[in-house]
């Protein structure tokens, strides 16, 4: 990317920021976004809702826009929590069809609230992978008639290594599963087409690969939209909420998985990042991601550090490196101005904004603290 792009990022003046799997770099038009809605602020006056309506529905459009689906069908939220407990509020979790099957790579929020689901009835299947890759036969052989949702990480938030969706989605489907798609960690830096994939329900965040903040998305499946009514609601979800009367029904599209009142700044924010995203475009995104992770795993493995994640181009947008007390390791890279993240391992996250120049300064750093550590 060329420094006029660069010079979106402001962070990346400060530091080399190779962070993006864990809070992606924002870019500097996100200021006169903050500046405009203190102006809203400032000069209250209730008709402003029309325009953060528009805002929100900007913003859940150019998602889906994004990930191949169609208007209408991305809702917005806090968090991902919260729109998964949506998504999971929708089934009857009846025998035969009880099960909910997940992997043990899962962010801690899945197994915590398939756990939570217990109470009515959900039937948690964790399958075991035993290390950071995710066994996509034992996955798929634990998916059966039994299974009402396969609920899993398009990309594994410890080691990057990815799930083959198509396969996925064509194997549970087969028997009648559904299959609910954490892609916080792919969206933003893999190509990703809800609708040529089929999936039924996949849920994403602006705060990590799609340079945005504080808000995540729910796509749900155009066609399964009008037979799902979710119990963990609230008013905006209903066919009549901007009348302030009580609603019949449910809303139209993925509006039905709308809470209470939206929370309009972090759409607004997080709407500045998507543009320069997809105004570079996936497809650029993902072959420049792999040029910066290849380099990484290449400076990794001539320096003898062991390289977590898969090494092929199913990885996803990060590189882990399994170091001796990464966690210390990470805090001395940091005071060195190199930027990335631990969890179990240290995790390496470039994005389009980075260049090769960049891994190699960062790399030079990691190598004489590797050297350090052994002595
Ligand atoms: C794979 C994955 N899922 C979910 C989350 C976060 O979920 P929530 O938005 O509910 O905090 C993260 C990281 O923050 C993540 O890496």
């Amino acid at each position: 990317m060329d420094a006029a792009f660069r010079a979106q990022f402001p962070v990346l003046e400060t530091c080399v920021y190779l962070n993006s799997n864990s809070t992606g770099a924002v870019p500097r038009g996100v200021q006169d976004v903050l500046a405009g809605y203190w102006e809203t602020l400032r000069t209250w006056r209730d008709d402003v809702w029309g325009g953060w309506h528009e805002g929100l529905d900007r913003y859940a459009d150019g998602v889906a826009a994004f990930i191949g689906a169609p208007a209408g069908s991305v809702v917005t939220d806090a968090n991902l929590s919260t729109l998964l407990v949506r998504v999971a509020s929708c089934f009857d979790y009846r025998a035969p069809r009880d099960r909910v099957v997940t992997t043990d790579l899962e962010f801690p929020t899945v197994p915590f609230i398939w756990n939570a689901f217990r109470r009515h009835g959900a039937q948690p299947v964790v399958v075991g992978t035993g290390g950071p890759r995710i066994d996509q036969d034992a996955l798929e052989e634990q998916i059966d008639e039994r299974t009402l949702l396969v609920c899993v990480t398009h990309a594994s938030f410890t080691s990057g290594a990815t799930v083959d969706l198509a396969r996925l989605v064509k194997h549970a489907h087969s028997v009648g599963a559904k299959v609910v798609v954490d892609a916080f960690q792919s969206v933003g830096i893999m190509p990703l087409d809800v609708t040529a994939l089929g999936v039924d329900f996949l849920l994403g965040g602006a705060h990590k690969w799609m340079c945005g903040a504080g808000t995540a998305f729910l796509y749900v499946r155009p066609d399964l939209l009008p037979d799902l009514t979710p119990t963990a609601t609230g008013w905006q979800a209903g066919d009549r909420a901007l009348t302030f009367q009580p609603s019949n029904g449910f809303a139209d599209g993925a509006q039905r998985f709308a809470g209470g009142t939206p929370y309009p700044l972090t759409s607004l924010i997080s709407q500045v990042g998507l543009d320069l995203l997809a105004g570079v475009g996936i497809e650029t995104i993902r072959s420049h991601s792999l040029r910066c992770t290849q380099r990484v795993i290449d400076r990794a493995e001539a320096a003898g550090i062991p390289v977590v994640s898969p090494v092929g181009p199913e990885r996803g947008g990060v590189v882990c490196l399994d170091i001796p007390d990464g966690e210390a390791f990470k805090y001395r890279l940091a005071a060195r101005n190199m930027i990335c993240s631990w969890r179990g391992y240290l995790r390496i996250g470039p994005h389009v904004f980075n260049t090769l120049d960049e891994i190699d300064e960062f790399m030079d750093v990691l190598e004489q603290e590797w050297q350090g550590l052994r002595g």
